[in-house]
Order: structure tokens, then sequence, then C-alpha cells
């Protein structure tokens, strides 16, 4: 995909294809590469770019600019959301058409400031605001956290385009820039949301509830496939994987456990957690897939998490569980650690920092027992798992 691509006579994707790309930003694997797409929309007066492409594509990026707009001016850049993969030749974009207004919500406007190290001509938008472009009027929706404060998504009315940036984005590219002329996708979609939307479940939810009433014909986001075919049930699977998780009030109990010290201390906290009503999962965590830790941690009402203390510290497994509380939509703020150790035993007290510093509450300080746990330890194993449970039944 070289060239500019008609969406519509007057909408033209002018992005950037990256198949070959196979992590994204050092963070997220992209088994089919991935694009950054911008979008160039004329008005019978004004031409408007939506987002840009990352800055090592900004040269290929201009020609197709240049390739639409010849010796006009573009008159605004439309920055859904100021992350450099889309603003990333923006700078390129105000060197060549230095007029052009630069249209964000006002975080982008600060965080633009702070990438770009430039002033540019500026509009600040809010909810509802309107830009018309001639017999093309753009209205811009809020949809702060997907997946940055700064988000929103810019609909062109008549058309019924929804330009929504990372949501309902894909890291794929493929042989065509649209849905109906592509295999089914969706599994790249969805592992995509896993990665940077998940976090952002309840946002997803207002994002979508703001869009229902909204006439939507193409969905058009920064990366993978325009959706042009049936975009309803692209916003149903967004719903789908956003909803929130029923059923009753979980305890999940993560442990790690390699002599089996640990693993006794977890029965006993299971065993005292298991009030009525209250459901208590006990998971090793090496028996877990990762999609299944993140599952846990995200359907748990409180998580009691177990380790020993390895070489002064928690051991790999444990950390890489710890790292995944930032990964999901968490529904509780509500922990406790406990676990062996022979000598030093750091370890519960770092699960503990680690929580705190994702805000939980700790209703009850750790239990650690040195090597094999005493009869009286496992009776404070019992109590914690108990006064844990407490809280939900307090708060239910
Ligand atoms: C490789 C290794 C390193 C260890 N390092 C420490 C340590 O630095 N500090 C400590 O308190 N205990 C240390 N221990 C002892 C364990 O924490 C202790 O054996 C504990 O009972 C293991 O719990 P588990 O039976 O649940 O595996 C270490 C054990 C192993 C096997
Ligand atoms: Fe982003
Ligand atoms: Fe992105």
């Amino acid at each position: 995909m070289k060239d500019t691509i008609e969406i519509k006579p007057n909408v033209h994707w002018i992005g950037s294809v990256d198949p070959e790309l196979r992590i994204f930003d050092d963070l997220f694997p992209t088994e089919r590469g991935t694009s950054y797409n911008s979008y160039l929309i004329r008005g019978k007066d004004k031409i408007a770019v939506i987002d840009t492409v990352k800055e090592k594509r900004s040269e290929e990026f201009l020609a197709k600019v240049k390739s639409l707009v010849g010796k006009e001016k573009v008159d605004y850049i439309i920055v859904n959301h100021a992350e450099p993969d889309h603003s990333g030749s923006l700078a390129a974009m105000l060197e060549q058409y230095p007029a052009a207004t630069v249209v964000s919500t006002q975080a982008a406007k600060t965080f633009l400031g702070n990438l770009v190290h430039r002033e540019f001509p500026s509009q600040v938008v809010k909810d509802g605001d309107t830009i018309d472009l001639g017999g093309a009027r753009l209205r811009f929706i809020m949809a702060p956290y997907l997946h940055w404060p700064d988000t929103m998504f810019t609909l062109l009315e008549e058309e019924g385009i929804l330009f929504t940036c990372d949501a309902f984005g894909t890291h794929y590219s493929g042989d065509s820039l649209f849905n109906d002329e592509l295999h089914d996708f969706t599994p790249d979609m969805h592992f995509y949301f896993d990665c940077i939307v998940r976090p952002f479940k309840d946002k997803v939810i207002s994002a979508i509830n703001k869009i229902r009433n909204e006439r939507i014909v193409i969905i058009c986001p920064s990366h993978g496939p325009v959706i042009r075919s049936d975009p309803g049930r692209y916003v149903a699977f967004y719903e789908e994987w956003a909803k929130p998780v029923a059923g009753p009030k979980k305890v999940a109990i993560l442990y790690l456990s390699p002599h089996g010290n640990t693993e006794k201390m977890a029965r006993a906290v299971a065993r005292g957690a298991a009030l009525p009503g209250i459901e208590v999962g006990i998971y090793h965590i090496n028996h877990l897939s990762v999609s299944e830790i993140r599952d846990h941690l995200e359907e748990a009402d409180a998580l009691i998490f177990g380790t020993p203390t390895i070489n002064r510290d928690i051991p790999k497994p444990m950390w890489d569980v710890l790292a995944y509380l930032s990964t999901v939509k968490l529904k509780t703020n509500i922990g406790a650690a406990f676990g062996s150790y022979g000598w030093s035993g750091e370890a519960c007290k770092m699960v503990e920092d680690r929580l705190k510093g994702l805000n939980f509450k700790l209703p009850v300080p750790f239990v650690r027992a040195p090597f094999n746990p005493r009869a009286e330890v496992l009776k404070q194993c019992e109590e914690l798992g108990k006064a844990i449970a407490d809280e939900l039944v307090v708060n239910a």
C-alpha cells in the first residue's frame, strides 16, 4: 500500500504500513506487523488531516499529503491522541504547513508541547464541538483513556465515518485496507484490545455509550483495517470484551511454592477465606497460562499472593504476576501476602510494597513462616484468609 487509498470521494487514507514490525513500541508482539493510519478529508472550503504517522515514515507521509493537496494548504491537523506513533510526523507537517491549526484536547495539546518542543497554531476542543470544512462537518467526541488521558474520537457527520485512533485498531498489515477484503482478523483485534485497551474497560463502555446513537457507517482506526462492513459488529465485540465480570464475590489466592511450604500456608488461607457466599480460588501460578492469570486477577474481589523468598527476592514468576496487575482492569484493591522463607524472608514485604504502590488496601499484615509452617502460623494464615473474606462480606 504505497499510495493513497480512497475511502469516500472526499476521504483518503494517507497512512503507512509496517508489515515487518514484530514488536510494537518495545512492548507488544505484532505477528502481522502494523500500520499507522492517517486520513485526509477534503471539504468544499477546507482540508483536514486526521493524525499523522510514526516519525520514521514522515517523508512517505508528506509525499502522500502533497499528492492530494497539491498547491493548496492543509487547514487543520486533528490529533485524536498525541502518542508518537500518531504524532511523530506532526513536526514535519508543521514545517510544510505552518499555518495549519492543530486541533486536540487540552491534554493532547500539553503532551504535544512536551513532544515537539515548538509553538503551533492550536485549537482545543471539547465534547460536541464541531469544525465545518464546507459540507463536511467534524464533531469531536471525548474518549479519555482510550488509552491515554488525551484521547478523543472525530466523527465526520455527513458520511458517518468515525475516526477512533487506537480504539478499534489492530496491529495488522494485510493486502487490503478494508475489513471486507480481509480474512477474519478479530483474534488479532482481540489481542490488541488485551494489550492496549484492557486496563480501561470502563472507559470503553463510556465511549461506546457516547457513540451508541450515532450513525456509524465506517470506523477508521489508526492501526490496521478500516471497518466499512458491519461496524456495529466490531462495536459489539468491544462491548463484549469490556463488559464487567458478574458473579459471586471471589477471593483469589495465587501462590508459588518450590518446596511445598508456601503451599501449606495457601491451603490454610483458603480454609479461612471460605465464608458463606465467598468463592475461593487457589492457584499455583506455574500451572496457569498468562491469559488465565490475567483473567483471575481481573475477576477477583480480593487478591492474596503467596511466595517464598528466593535469593532475597520474590521469584520471577511471581514478579511477573505482580506486573500483570497493571495490564488488566482490576475489580479490587484489597490484597494480602504470605509465604515461607529460610533466613532473610524479604518477599512478603516486597509484595506488600508492590500492592501499596498500586493503591491497594492491606487489611491484614503479611504472615510469613520460617521453612515448614508450624501449627500456630497456619492458624494465622487461616485468620488472614478470614479477615480478607470479611472485608468482602462487609462491603457486599
Ligand atoms: C535457590 C533458593 C534461594 C533461597 N534464598 C533465600 C533467601 O535469600 N532468603 C530466605 O529467607 N530464604 C531463601 N531460601 C529459602 C526458601 O525461602 C525456603 O526454603 C522456603 O521455605 C521455600 O518455600 P516453599 O517451600 O514454599 O518453596 C531460598 C531457597 C532456595 C531454594
Ligand atoms: Fe496509543
Ligand atoms: Fe497507536
